[in-house]
């Protein structure tokens, strides 16, 4: 979901700086007096350096349909979604069904990975997503939702989140993220992971390990009566310690019979993520970690977002139930099992 403040930043990173802000190489300047103009040019080389794997948009194909006995969420004819019940807490029955809608979203972006190969389009990998949702029953959340045209979310290298399916075949040595959110019994199950196409070099091997271990930390921090502000903090240390970026723009959401609540989950330091982590809470982390600049600019489509130098990044996704003891990772793989666990 996109975050409507923007907060502003304890620690001063790399190409992180607004104008105003103390410089990141702690000269005690102002940012725009020291670095700027240094870092602008590093940009724009690394940008040069990165454009031959630059990802370009591709053809749609005719908008996917869905038949009637499947339930369908209040946005999927006009593309606006409503205020749902409104309820931030669900009970024990509620809460099943998210249960089976998050089980069926991990199986859904398990099936559509394993159709990653070098040569198959993004467009096809919406297609067998689209398919196995209908088969349990459910709907492709994204189908529509405030006008995006397809099932599910692909963004491959640069492409930060939102990627449109389309025509472009894989390549190898990308790397793709997919993003799975089925509407299954009334509830929104959404979860991500990014994927190897082919052989990857070191640096996106090193990128897509630390994003994962990423949102790991963020679960890890999940307590009740601490604020929201904690998952933010854990994800921030960990990726900035291995010199990679986080991306502001963009932060987790709360999730029920409504795709995004008002609940933001912010992924870095955010002092005015105030709210109490509370029991009964549902809500995703999906951190964007970048090789580069955190920056985003945009297609003109609308949706898809990028680095602003071209430099890779991954994401992934769970949604989470808050517990006594912490969180309760709701999308893991079919069996439940740790697979999905990182080892730090
Ligand atoms: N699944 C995405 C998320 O994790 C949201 C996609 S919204 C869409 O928040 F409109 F781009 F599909
Ligand atoms: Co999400
Ligand atoms: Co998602």
């Amino acid at each position: 979901m996109t975050m409507s403040i923007t907060p502003p930043l304890k620690t001063p990173m790399r190409f992180y700086s607004l104008p105003n802000d103390l410089c990141w190489c702690k000269s005690g300047l102002k940012y725009k007096r020291c670095h700027k103009e240094s870092d602008s040019r590093e940009l724009r080389e690394e940008r040069k350096r990165n454009e031959p794997h630059r990802v370009m948009p591709g053809k749609l194909s005719p908008k996917r349909t869905v038949p009637p006995h499947i339930a369908a969420p209040d946005y999927a004819q006009s593309g606006r979604p409503g205020k749902g019940s409104g309820k931030t807490l669900l009970n024990t029955e509620e809460l099943q069904r998210l249960r089976k809608a998050c089980q069926a979203a991990a199986e859904v972006l398990k099936i559509t990975s394993q159709a990653i190969r070098p040569g198959i389009t993004t467009d096809a990998l919406d297609g067998i997503a689209h398919e196995a949702m209908l088969q349990r029953g459910g709907y492709p959340s994204t189908l529509n939702y405030r006008g995006f045209p397809k099932s599910i979310c692909t963004s491959a290298n640069e492409i930060i989140c939102h990627g449109i399916p389309d025509s472009r075949p894989l390549q190898d040595g990308d790397i793709l993220n997919i993003d799975v959110t089925i509407f299954l019994e009334g509830m929104h199950g959404d979860t991500n992971a990014t994927f190897a196409v082919g052989n990857i070099d070191e640096k996106s091997q090193n990128l897509i390990r630390t994003t994962h271990e990423a949102l790991w930390k963020g679960i890890g921090a999940v307590k009740p009566g601490l604020p929201l502000r904690v998952i933010g903090q854990a994800i921030q240390a960990y990726a900035t310690a291995k010199g990679m970026g986080v991306v502001r723009d963009y932060c987790g959401h709360g999730i029920g019979d409504v795709f995004q609540t008002g609940l933001q989950i912010p992924h870095l330091d955010d002092p005015s993520a105030t709210t109490l982590i509370t029991p009964g809470m549902t809500f995703t982390i999906e951190p964007m970690i970048t090789l580069g600049s955190p920056h985003a600019e945009h297609w003109n489509d609308g949706w898809t977002a990028v680095t602003e130098d071209l430099a890779r990044t991954a994401q992934f996704e769970h949604t989470i139930l808050v517990t006594e003891q912490g969180a309760e990772v709701l999308t893991l793989g079919p069996n439940n099992s740790a697979e999905d666990k990182p080892s730090v």
